[in-house]
């Protein structure tokens, strides 16, 4: 595949070279028992963002029927909305910064997958700007309870639509690349 064809906006799911042991330990069999407790934490972090994920862009949707009142998703979904943009940057830092580099000596072959989970990274940072920066038009126009409230929650609802494939498709591409990684090699230090 050419770079292009990489990118996380169009990629369809990673090619196997890049995802060398998935076949030894395919996602069926990730709840096995016997899994790195690495690999499980690394999954249950996962499965935190996606349910953050989900029940946002339902608060979100729920704020686009008719007659609905923008300040009623409000608290709810900007409490969820700070957690969420914090812990899924941090959780990225520690990959890149710490995580990554010891898979690249346990397992120098992993390099080009890890690179493109870097880059993941990038893409995945430019869009939690945007979900910040629409956060918090929301957020103050609904303190204002300005009429502009309704407004600003379609555009947070839009971005956080816009956004949801490009995180799903990194969170799964990565546990293909890391999950059967650390089964296979066993888990970088804490
Ligand atoms: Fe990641
Ligand atoms: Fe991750």
């Amino acid at each position: 595949m050419s770079d292009d064809a990489l990118s996380l906006e169009t990629r369809p799911d990673l090619p196997d070279a890049l995802r060398p042991w998935l076949s030894q330990w395919p996602r069926e069999s990730w709840t096995r028992p016997d899994l790195h407790p690495t690999a499980q934490f690394w999954l249950k972090m996962h499965d935190g963002f996606r349910i953050q994920q989900a029940e946002m862009r339902r608060l979100g949707e729920a704020g686009r029927a008719a007659g609905a009142d923008p300040l009623a998703v409000h608290p709810r979904l900007i409490g969820l909305l700070g957690g969420f943009l914090q812990h899924l940057d941090h959780h990225h830092r520690i990959e890149s910064g710490h995580y990554f580099p010891q898979f690249r000596a346990l397992a120098p072959g992993i390099e080009a997958g890890l690179a493109l989970l870097d880059q993941d990274h990038d893409v995945v940072h430019a869009r939690l700007e945007q979900l910040h920066a629409a956060g918090l038009a929301f957020h103050q126009a609904a303190q204002a309870r300005a009429p502009a409230a309704r407004d600003a929650l379609l555009r947070l609802a839009d971005v956080l639509e816009a956004a949801a494939p490009l995180l799903d498709r990194h969170l799964d591409d990565e546990e293909e690349i890391v999950i059967p990684l650390i089964a296979v090699r066993g888990g970088p230090a804490a």
